[in-house]
């Protein structure tokens, strides 16, 4: 039986807006991305929220956020990489739905989001500048280290290194199948 909310957790960068939809599709389930619910409700981009109010503001908007999502049925949702770094958020998930940790390796993180930066401002400098390679580097690894066992509450892992996003679909599909996560929070049973 499939939790009517699906969420996907993972770094920025571990392909949850690739797969997300994905398997929305597959499963004849609606799918939102929590930062595009984001920009809706506060009429700007994430990175004007970042530059004009701060992590913190955004963090609230982001909270928000979520728990309306979670009063959805039928939806998976891709979170952005720190939504579910925070304690109550990560219990709405739980308690809503079935969470899935998208696992990517800190290596493979980096030369994925090499070319990303300017989008990213958790990638950039109090200034706006994107950081340099060896930067970048080192502050995802520190978050991925600060932010691993938030991940790793999840339901289910599902390790992506080395798939393509055929084969990662498929292994979040059967991981989907198996899960029993979120029973309480409105599956159909
Ligand atoms: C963030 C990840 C971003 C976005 C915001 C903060 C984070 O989402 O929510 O920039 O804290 O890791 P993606 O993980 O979808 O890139």
């Amino acid at each position: 039986m499939v939790p009517t909310r699906i969420y996907l957790t993972g770094f920025m960068g571990s392909g949850k807006s690739t797969l997300g939809p994905l398997l929305a599709e597959r499963l004849h389930y609606r799918f939102a991305d929590l930062d595009d619910e984001i920009e809706k409700a506060a009429g700007r981009s994430i990175r004007e929220v970042f530059q004009e109010e701060g992590e913190a503001a955004f963090r609230v908007l982001e909270r928000a956020a979520l728990e309306q999502v979670a009063t959805r049925d039928e939806v998976v949702v891709a979170v952005g990489g720190g939504a579910l770094t925070f304690e109550h958020n990560l219990h709405v998930a739980l308690a809503s739905g079935a969470v899935f940790y998208l696992r990517v390796s800190a290596e493979e993180l980096v030369r994925r989001l090499g070319d990303q930066a300017a989008l990213r401002p958790l990638l950039q400098d109090e200034k706006g500048h994107v950081l340099s390679k060896k930067a970048m580097s080192a502050k995802i690894t520190a978050m991925l280290r600060q932010r691993g066992p938030f991940y790793e509450r999840a339901h289910a892992i599902i390790d992506l290194d080395g798939l393509t996003v055929e084969e990662a679909c498929d292994a979040l599909e059967a991981a989907v199948a198996s899960a029993t996560g979120g029973r309480s929070g409105g599956d159909r049973g």
